[in-house]
């Protein structure tokens, strides 16, 4: 993954700074390309996985959508050049102020999660004198098996409408003359390792459709989220994830009708395995059954290993000496502050480059201002020199 050149050009740098592989991005472009767009599925990219500019223009040349959750994502998947019809507005907590930006815009959806939040928008909608396109998130009871922090398709949950609120939902939308309902969407969850929760997805979500179509409705689209999860122990091993295995899973198991489109809300999957948090070590300090390798990025730059215990491979560029047994940890002044404990890595010293790999989705994004910590910079692999 990383060649001298790489070495002498990340040298020059002030660290930490995330790092973009564009090759592996446009490698997973393709495969989405071959094995969905291709066969007349819809892929929204999760504008929350990442949402530097340059990433999302390189993924709207592709084809894809996007997917938002706030009104600010919105506004900066448009200025990336996704046109309103490819977007759809997820999220729990939709306000006001939002609801109107994806009014304005004529977006394409707004995926909703709550029977007052319909009441809302059908109000919303009404005073700017539209109707404005709703697909209802449904929580369809499957268990996602991943963090219990990124599981959302369970039924006592934040997220969704459950199956027992269903039909009143159903029974209040002829009433509401500023809604169209115009399809059903499901999310179980994120970093879904393997294919087992999305068969009983499709199960459910060919079920539902039913029963929601039996009650009235015709539902052109059907959005089945996202959650494909990616390999943090071997970046480069499985750099690309296997999205061949993943949209024929769709194809074979979801039961379209008539007209009806199949849609995808990936973020991970996408930009993960593309992006890495290179950084310095500032400090090795001896521990009685570690030695602690203190180094200039922190959980303020990559959140995950302090928030769910991620596990993030590490690679050492500047050293290859003999091995030594390491916990990798940032300056804040928190324990969670840790990448990695008790790590095999090759012997560390004071200026040595490392690489935190797959930090490319909920990396950068959830970078915190704790501590008053330094902007830190973004380098595309077309810049390197
Ligand atoms: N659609 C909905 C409604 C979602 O809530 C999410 C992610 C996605 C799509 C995209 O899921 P993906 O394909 O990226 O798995 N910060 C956490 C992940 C949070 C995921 C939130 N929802 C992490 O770093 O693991």
């Amino acid at each position: 993954m990383f060649s001298d050149l790489h070495v002498s050009s990340f040298q020059q740098r002030e660290t930490p700074f995330f790092y973009y592989d564009l090759g592996v991005l446009d490698r997973s472009l393709q495969a989405i390309k071959t094995h969905a767009l291709d066969k007349g599925f819809h892929v929204h990219f999760a504008l929350k996985s990442n949402n530097n500019p340059r990433i999302l223009s390189i993924i709207k040349e592709a084809g894809l959508g996007a997917d938002c959750v706030s009104g600010n994502e919105i506004k900066v998947a448009l200025d990336a050049g996704f046109t309103p019809e490819e977007i759809a507005f997820a999220g729990v907590g939709k306000t006001d102020k939002e609801i109107k930006v994806g009014l304005a815009k004529d977006i394409f959806c707004f995926n909703c999660e709550s029977v007052q939040e319909i009441q809302v928008i059908n109000e919303l909608a009404g005073q700017a004198g539209k109707v404005a396109p709703i697909a209802l998130r449904i929580n369809p009871n499957v268990d996602a098996k991943t963090h219990k922090y990124i599981t959302t398709g369970l039924e006592e949950n934040k997220f969704g409408i459950n199956e027992n609120g269903l039909d009143k939902v159903l029974d209040l939308l002829p009433e509401l003359e500023h809604v169209n309902l115009i399809g059903i969407h499901f999310h179980i969850g994120s970093q879904i390792s393997e294919l087992a929760p999305f068969e009983r997805l499709c199960i459910r979500v060919n079920e539902i459709s039913t029963h929601v179509e039996e009650k009235g409705f015709s539902l052109n689209h059907i959005n089945v989220g996202g959650g494909l999860g990616i390999n943090y122990n071997e970046p480069d091993t499985q750099a690309v994830p296997d999205f061949e295995a993943y949209f024929n899973l769709f194809e074979e198991l979801i039961h379209l009708k008539d007209g009806q489109e199949l849609h995808f809300e990936i973020g991970r999957a996408i930009i993960g395995q593309s992006g890495s948090l290179v950084s310095r070590v500032l400090y090795i300090k001896e521990g009685i059954e570690t030695n602690f390798a203190i180094v200039d990025a922190g959980m303020s730059e990559l959140i995950r290993p302090a928030l769910y215990q991620a596990q993030h491979h590490i690679d050492v560029l500047t050293s290859e000496k003999q091995g030594k047994t390491y916990d990798v940890v940032g300056p804040i002044c928190e324990s969670s502050d840790t990448f990695r404990s008790r790590m095999d890595l090759p012997e560390l010293e004071r200026g040595d480059l490392i690489a935190i790999r797959s930090a490319g989705a909920y990396g950068q994004v959830m970078i915190s201002k704790y501590n008053l910590r330094p902007e830190v910079g973004t380098i595309f692999s077309d810049e390197l020199s």
